[in-house]
């Protein structure tokens, strides 16, 4: 055992999962929790996506599949990002893979090489880190701040590219933010991608989850940006999926060609099963993905004018499912914020130091539970942070 931990790959960085596993422990034991920590929907995945998955077990599908995908589910993602982005892959130029999370690590595995600096806005979602660390290059975050709602600054990108950069992560909604970045900032990042000759990553999973007036666009619809981009999306998010496992890429047919090696090697494929579930979800009606961002659009409506009430700032989010919210005024530090609220109140959310921060001063509330629910944390967040504020004596 020692022997095996005193032997890891110089590969291995040591990382702090400690404080997630700590709260997660925490929370097992508390009666009345409300989880507003981790960003896995409420709701149920659709019947209809559940039923084309004991369809699939009844017709057999018990076997492995090709290593990048059905290839009707490819057909349905390829036409299925040309309707709702504009985006103009074939179905050979889809990768299906387990959760956008392998995408993250085939990607990489394909294109960071040691030595290779990967731009990547934050606060973010680290397994980004991770995955570029583990392929030995080094993630250089660009910051995000609070006073214009999280928005990239593409000054903040061209300031850190250095003759070591090779690609730029884009995040758009962002997590934990929920910061949508705006077109003409989108395409002055494609501008900025060709002038120094970058790779792009487009982490579109939040894609759908746009509230208005914001808006999505998918960098590489732009002029010059097919070739350099590959698009991440999965089905976690959007249908309520998490648990299935099921996500994909999409790039340039050579370089498709590149990561089918290594995306046997992963997995060999996604869970064929899934596979037929996230089929549906895309050729099934989109009903029930409506209803579940009307109720994330209402949530939202209602937890904005909340938070500021009880005395809190944050960035407008934009899109996606998530608050970042300011709690510097209670006197703690974030991590300190969420162990002890979770403690006292029984309400789970995040500090955004787990998300890359170096800010101690930020949470990110995840808008999902129902409202009722919502009400009654920040209910409990209120008179948690009125007591700190009686303590402090602020
Ligand atoms: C920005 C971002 N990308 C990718 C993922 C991974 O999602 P999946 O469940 O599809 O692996 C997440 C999950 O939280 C995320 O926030």
């Amino acid at each position: 055992m020692s022997l095996l931990r005193d032997r890891p790959a110089t590969r291995i960085v040591a990382s702090d999962g400690a404080f997630r596993t700590r709260m997660l422990g925490i929370a097992a034991g508390v009666d009345d929790l409300i989880a507003l920590g981790r960003g896995d929907p409420d709701f149920h995945t659709p019947a209809h996506i559940v039923e084309a998955a004991k369809a699939a077990l009844d017709a057999n599908h018990h076997h492995y599949t090709g290593p990048t995908g059905i290839q009707p589910l490819r057909e349905a993602i390829a036409v299925d990002l040309a309707a709702r982005y504009g985006l103009d892959y074939a179905a050979d130029e889809v990768i299906v893979t387990a959760g956008a999370q392998e995408g993250i690590m085939l990607t990489m595995l394909g294109l960071c090489s040691p030595g290779d600096e990967v731009l990547i806005t934050s606060p973010r979602f680290t397994s980004y880190d991770s995955a570029v660390e583990l392929c030995g290059g080094t993630p250089v975050p660009v910051p995000t701040f609070e006073d214009d709602d999280f928005a990239l600054d593409v000054a903040e990108i061209e300031r850190r590219i250095t003759p070591n950069t090779r690609m730029f992560v884009l995040v758009s909604p962002n997590n934990p933010t929920g910061a949508v970045t705006p077109p003409a900032a989108i395409r002055a990042i494609a501008d900025l991608a060709i002038r120094h000759d970058l790779l792009v990553i487009a982490d579109e999973i939040y894609g759908q989850l746009i509230y208005e007036p914001n808006e999505h666009l998918s960098i590489a619809t732009l002029p010059g940006m097919r070739e350099r981009t590959v698009t991440l999306n999965g089905f976690s998010k959007s249908y309520a999926m998490t648990g299935w496992r099921v996500g994909y890429l999409a790039a340039p047919r050579e370089l498709v060609e590149m990561l089918t090696e290594p995306r046997h090697t992963l997995s060999i494929n996604t869970s064929t099963i899934s596979q037929y579930a996230a089929l549906a979800a895309l050729t099934g009606p989109q009903e029930p993905f409506e209803a579940m961002l009307a109720a994330y659009a209402e949530r939202r409506a209602w937890l904005m004018p909340a938070l500021t009430e009880a005395g809190f700032t944050y960035g407008h989010p934009g899109g996606a499912f998530y608050i970042y919210t300011n709690v510097a005024s209670t006197g703690l530090a974030a991590p300190d914020f969420c162990e002890r609220l979770l403690r006292d109140t029984g309400v789970m959310v995040f500090p955004g130091t787990m998300f890359g921060d170096e800010s101690t001063d930020y949470i990110r509330i995840s808008y999902l539970q129902p409202l009722p629910l919502i009400r009654e944390a920040v209910g409990r967040i209120t008179a948690f942070a009125a007591a700190r504020g009686a303590r402090t004596g602020s």
